[in-house]
């Protein structure tokens, strides 16, 4: 099947009001990522070598995000939204290039996986002219109905189609569908408009295909892959499935989550073998974690590295450019950004580290503050290796501490430190006798 080129036709005309969104519907997130760049990964790893989005609603937010989720797809513009049929056919400058196979998608079916994709080209490689991917749900109202005859199939009709006898069918479309490049544009040419709702159906080259009796096939995939998001509740739904899915292979792949529901994983979270997940950890965007790490609970983290045997929270925040090297702890209520933590640091209890590096082995004492922040610009603080900061001191940036430097605690440190050197940044303490009773 490998050689045989395939384009994906993602329909997302769909103006989604029932999201009551200012956002067009597929742009909306699940693991961080836009539901319709679900339906694009899944479509690429179904071997998917073209991809024709077409669009109808907010079509300039739509271009711009499809540039980073899909920069290779073209869009296409279905102007008035007259039905499935008319929305794939929008895309007809394309499927005229003459891929083997068409893959028809929705741009609000995320959960599709490429097996079901897969199963469906295969079909197609053993002839078949039309494989559409049928399912079984809960409660089949509303959806077409796929209507077999001697293991055929010969027709999808849709709800408001349905005879009574007809609507007791289980077997339903999920509405996605694999076309044999070659007959499809003649296929899709014939429908027509006359049913219920007025519009060109893509289900009706089905019975078309039959009469020229080519071969149409019914693939059967599971429920999930159907799933259509109309509004924020089926979000939620989807997400939590994905979540369900994402969180076992983790599991499965060696990592240790103690209370999986409550571990929110990204998109694009790499996490290694043997590492520990408390309860309650929230995985944001380009978050990567090696081997043997332990995230303790209630920790939040985006955009950050971890090496191998590090050890992270209870209640850490990790921001974009955190970067912890080998075994080193980030502790609680501590919030590192833009920084590295270099081997066997240790940033312990209540203290933020921003644009700056922390040598290996060094030791952030509790409350320390890298200033960072003039109200203007970002200033970087180098803390060399195996330097010791006293509890409650403020690093001033820009500033370096040299390595084996020893600041005492409460320091205000606006100047350069040495290697080995001590410093204080602080008012002397003066004491007075029998002066305390005064006060109170
Ligand atoms: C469709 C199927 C139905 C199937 C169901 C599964 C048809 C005729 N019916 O029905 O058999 O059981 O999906 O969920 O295909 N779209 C456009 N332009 C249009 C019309 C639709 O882009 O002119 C897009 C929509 O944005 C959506 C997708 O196509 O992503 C499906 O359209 P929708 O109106 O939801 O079809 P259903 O009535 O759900
Ligand atoms: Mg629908």
């Amino acid at each position: 099947m490998s050689q045989r080129s395939c384009l994906s036709v993602i329909l997302a005309a769909g103006e989604g009001t029932r999201m009551k969104s200012a956002m067009p519907k597929v742009l909306h997130a699940i693991a961080g990522l836009p539901m319709v760049a679900h339906v694009v990964k899944a479509a690429e790893a179904a071997g998917a070598t073209g991809l024709a989005l077409v669009i109808g609603h907010g079509t300039e937010e739509m271009r711009k995000a499809a540039q980073k989720f899909a920069p290779k797809a073209e869009t296409f513009v279905q102007e008035t939204r007259l039905g499935t049929a008319h929305a794939v056919l929008a895309a007809r400058e394309a499927i005229s290039k003459g891929y083997d196979d068409i893959l028809v998608m929705f741009g609000d079916t995320p959960l599709i996986d490429a097996e079901a994709l897969a199963t469906a080209r295969q079909k197609l490689a053993e002839g078949a002219a039309v494989a559409v991917i049928g399912f079984r749900p809960p409660n089949p109202t509303g959806y077409g109905r796929l209507i077999e005859k001697g293991g055929r199939l010969v027709a999808i009709r849709e709800e408001k189609d349905c005879s009574e006898a007809e609507k007791k069918i289980g077997f339903c479309n999920a509405g996605m569908m694999a076309v044999a490049g070659k007959h499809a544009l003649r296929l899709l040419d014939k429908v027509g408009n006359s049913n219920a709702k007025g519009e060109f159906y893509l289900t009706d080259i089905v019975e078309i295909a039959g009469a020229e009796g080519l071969d149409v096939v019914a693939t059967e995939a599971s429920f999930e892959n159907a799933l259509g998001i109309n509004n924020r509740a089926e979000l939620a739904e989807a997400e939590a499935i994905w979540q369900a899915r994402r969180r076992r292979e983790a599991m499965l792949a060696g990592v240790t989550l103690i209370a999986p529901e409550t571990v929110y994983f990204s998109h694009d979270t790499e996490i290694g073998a043997d590492t520990i997940v408390e309860p309650n950890v929230w995985f944001g965007p380009g978050v990567q974690i090696s081997t043997g790490v332990t995230i303790h609970a209630f920790s939040h983290l985006a955009g950050t590295t971890i090496a191998a045997n590090c050890e992270v929270g209870p209640f850490a925040r990790l921001r974009p450019g955190a970067d912890l090297r080998k075994k080193a702890k980030v502790g609680n209520f501590c919030e590192v950004k833009q920084a590295t933590v270099e081997e066997g640091a240790k940033v312990n209890h209540l203290t933020y580290i921003g644009d700056a590096r922390v040598g290996a082995g060094a030791n952030i004492g509790a409350g320390t503050i890298t200033c960072n922040y003039d109200g203007f610009s970002k200033f970087f603080t180098d803390i060399g290796e195996g330097a010791f900061i006293g509890s409650n001191s403020s690093l001033v940036a820009p500033v370096t501490i040299g390595k084996g430097g020893y600041i005492a605690s409460g320091s205000v440190i606006t100047e350069s430190v040495p290697d080995d050197a001590l410093a204080f940044g602080r008012a002397r303490q003066k004491t007075i006798p029998g002066k305390g009773k005064d006060c109170l």
